[in-house]
């Protein structure tokens, strides 16, 4: 079996489940990992349906020349269908974009015009105005108009949100993008919300960008709109492709957030993607955050991510670039193991049994300087509540009658269980916002410990360890 050519390899790409960074979270979180098109983007889905549209419109005829503003991404994927079809290309971007990009368009046979970022879009010099000029200076030339063309929309409802709505089996429950044109996720809305209005879309924006502010206020507030390095998503215009009331939700992502997170998808997942990679991943991980309490083991959600690490080797993916924007990760990239493993001397965890009393209970915790003490069914080894001294001291000013109570009437909630391979970010939120203390899951090899309940297996981990274990780390993630 073989493709009559290149462009027969668009789509289809593979949906992978994120692993460490979203341990924790009650759902499956999936990336749809779109750098496996040819052209390396999500963006080769939309090359093939704008020039077909301008062909069935008459607006572009043999021989002719495809013009458009490209942050890169669209540009690959146009030229490819382009010398599929045999067009010529010419293509504006802005001095932004990474090099990288503009190596791929011209290596792809592409003419390319660099304009200036940090002009209105109105300027007869900026990248949107120069594109509209070309096309109406040269014969036989049509500017394709990524933003306002419905036929990108119109990609994503026939290839995208299908794929997506098939690889799930359906059980897809929430889509999380990224959105530059809103080709993406207007089209994969589209078809997803026709399947099952219940699906729950949310768009990520870069700090800088209008469509954050205009989908939570309907307001176009200029004053929200600063320069930004994330690239290829947010914009400084509102495009017709870019449907709002197809939209549930809309969250916000710093440069820097968006530059830490793909490095981390990078190394903590082997995914080798691109800043707004990351910059969607870090939008779903605080979305989910703050709705962890709703989310369940059968919720699915799905991250799409545009395009490949190839395309910022001298940006994200260099330290110097990094370091001279200040977006160097400051938190360490360890995971509640690492923690563990820089304790060296594991400690065993001390827990007290339901039927103790109240008073052996404070016994233990005073003999030993603990501030908390989980509680530990011995028949079972279930975790089954938790004893702090505020709790405890609540319970003692009310009446020093409680001591003599079993400790399954004076306990409260159990602290959380976190796997070994949750991240370090996502622990300190647990210790932030819950109790003193987590414990860990036991190692799946170990059998049981055979002498009670008392250990079971399980780690535990407090504010102190975790501050111990950060004061130990240099800043590329390494236990000293
Ligand atoms: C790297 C990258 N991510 C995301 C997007 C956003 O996709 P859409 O334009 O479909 O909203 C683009 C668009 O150019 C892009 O280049």
């Amino acid at each position: 079996m073989w493709h009559e050519n290149v462009l027969g390899t668009v789509g289809d790409t593979p949906l992978v489940r994120l692993g460490p960074l979203t341990a924790g979270l009650p759902c499956t979180v999936l990336a749809k990992v779109e750098f496996f098109n040819p052209g390396g983007s999500v963006k080769d889905r939309i090359g093939a349906y704008m020039i077909e549209r301008a062909e069935r419109a008459g607006d572009l005829e043999p021989g002719g020349t495809i013009v458009e503003g490209t942050s890169g991404n669209t540009g690959a994927g146009l030229a490819i269908a382009a010398i599929a079809k045999g067009y010529r290309c010419i293509f504006t971007t802005t001095d932004k974009q990474s090099q990288e990009k503009i190596d791929v368009l011209r290596a792809l046979g592409a003419e390319v015009r660099v304009c200036p970022t940090n002009v209105d879009p109105d300027d007869p010099r900026s990248y949107y105005s120069t594109a509209r000029r070309l096309a109406e200076e040269l014969p036989n030339a049509v500017y394709l108009n990524q933003y306002d063309n419905p036929a990108n929309t119109q990609a994503h409802v026939e290839t995208t949100g299908p794929e997506l709505w098939e690889q799930t089996d359906g059980k897809i429950t929430h889509f999380i993008a990224g959105a530059g044109t809103g080709g993406t996720i207007s089209g994969v809305s589209k078809y997803l919300k026709d399947q099952d209005e219940d699906v729950t879309v949310v768009g990520v924006d870069p700090k800088g960008s209008v469509y954050y502010d205009y989908f939570h206020t309907g307001e176009f507030d200029e004053d929200a709109i600063y320069p930004y390095f994330t690239e290829g998503v947010g914009e400084d215009i509102l495009a017709e492709n870019m449907e709002f009331d197809l939209v549930d939700d809309y969250v916000q992502i710093s440069d820097t957030e968006a530059m830490q997170m793909t490095r981390r998808l990078a190394r903590r997942e082997g995914l080798f993607i691109g800043q707004s990679c990351g910059m969607a991943m870090a939008g779903a991980l605080d979305w989910m955050q703050t709705r962890r309490d709703e989310l369940t083991e059968d919720d699915v959600v799905v991250v799409l991510f545009p395009d490949s690490g190839f395309r910022y080797l001298s940006k994200t993916y260099n330290d110097e670039w990094m370091r001279a924007h200040d977006f160097l990760e400051p938190t360490p990239q360890v995971s509640v193991g690492d923690v563990l493993q820089m304790r060296r001397e594991g400690r065993p965890v001390v827990a007290v049994e339901p039927e103790d009393t109240l008073g052996e209970a404070i016994g233990q915790m005073t003999d030993q300087s603990l501030s908390q003490l989980p509680v530990i069914d011995p028949s079972t080894a279930e975790v089954v509540g938790s004893l702090t001294e505020a709790r405890i001291l609540h319970l003692l000013i009310e009446s020093p009658e409680h001591k003599s109570e079993p400790v399954h009437e004076a306990m409260g909630e159990p602290f959380p269980t976190v796997p070994r391979s949750m991240d370090l970010g996502l622990l300190s939120a647990y210790l932030e916002d819950e109790s003193g203390a987590v414990l860990v899951e036991p190692k799946r090899a170990a059998g049981p410990s055979g002498d009670g309940g008392a250990q079971a297996g399980y780690d535990i981990i407090t504010k102190s360890d975790l501050i111990t274990a950060l004061s130990r780390v240099d800043a590329g993630g390494n236990g000293r």
